[in-house]
């Protein structure tokens, strides 16, 4: 099963993502995180990546498409793939589609995530983790059970993402206004976009997207 999370900055793709990975064995593939892990071990993607992403722009598709690329060959994708964050472009999403027909594999579905603009500004800018194991918190709806302790491995660190303030998530959102929205009725077109309200709770949302997994397999 290969699925597309889609959906603004906040949206919630990397939670759901997360979710759908555990439970069902699919593989979670977040550009942003490999971008994020390219800039901590300092690499040339990595250095050039940094600043593009700090001020909320989009990195280069060839970038994006041959770090994709280069995933799609790894044996622990073989049960499917949650592409979260990718594509966020026209280029990119022709190049997924031939990335896949070139493995004889397709497009199952495309998740569009609904969730209004003021909402998501206040889900990125309450958003941290544990500096330790990754954790994700949140100022506004998931605090940690006792406050500055991680509950999942007992962590003090926390971090916020440098890109997760007021003035970059408006300019991200421009950003997927712009470039990445037109998706939409490219995939529409395709007749493969399912569209979900992202402003339920996170268990209402996993139960809908939930709904649209099982009515593929069905
Ligand atoms: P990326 O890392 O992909 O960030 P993003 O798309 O901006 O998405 P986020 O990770 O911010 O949000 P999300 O939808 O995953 O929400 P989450 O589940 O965390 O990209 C970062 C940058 O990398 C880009 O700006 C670009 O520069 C570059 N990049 C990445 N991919 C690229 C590509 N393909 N091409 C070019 N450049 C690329 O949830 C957010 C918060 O809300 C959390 O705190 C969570 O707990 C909370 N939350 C989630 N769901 C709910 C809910 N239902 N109710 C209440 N709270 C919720």
């Amino acid at each position: 099963m290969n699925l597309i999370l889609m959906g603004p900055p906040g949206a919630g793709k990397g939670t759901q993502a997360k979710i759908l990975e555990e439970k069902h064995g699919f593989k979670q593939l977040s550009t942003g995180d490999m971008l994020r892990a390219a800039i901590a071990a300092g690499s040339e993607v990595g250095l050039k990546a940094k600043a593009i992403m700090d001020r909320g722009d989009l990195v280069s598709d060839d970038v994006i498409i041959g770090i994709v690329s280069d995933l799609m060959d790894r044996p622990d994708v073989k049960k499917g793939v949650i592409f979260d964050g990718f594509p966020r472009t026209t280029a990119q999403a022709e190049a997924l589609d031939k990335m896949l027909s070139g493995k004889g594999q397709k497009l199952n579905a495309v998740i569009e995530m609904k969730v209004d603009d003021e909402a998501l500004v206040a889900r990125i800018a309450g958003r941290y983790t544990c500096a330790k194991c990754g954790q994700g918190y949140n100022d506004n709806y998931a605090k940690p059970k006792v406050t500055g302790v991680c509950d999942n491995c007992g962590g003090t660190e926390f971090i916020r993402r440098p890109d997760d303030n007021e003035k970059t998530m408006r300019d991200r959102l421009a950003v997927y206004n712009k470039q990445t929205a037109p998706l939409v009725s490219y995939y529409k077109a395709k007749g493969n976009l399912h569209v979900i309200d992202g402003m339920a709770n996170i268990a209402d949302v996993t139960a809908a997207t939930e709904s649209v997994l099982s009515k593929l397999k069905g």
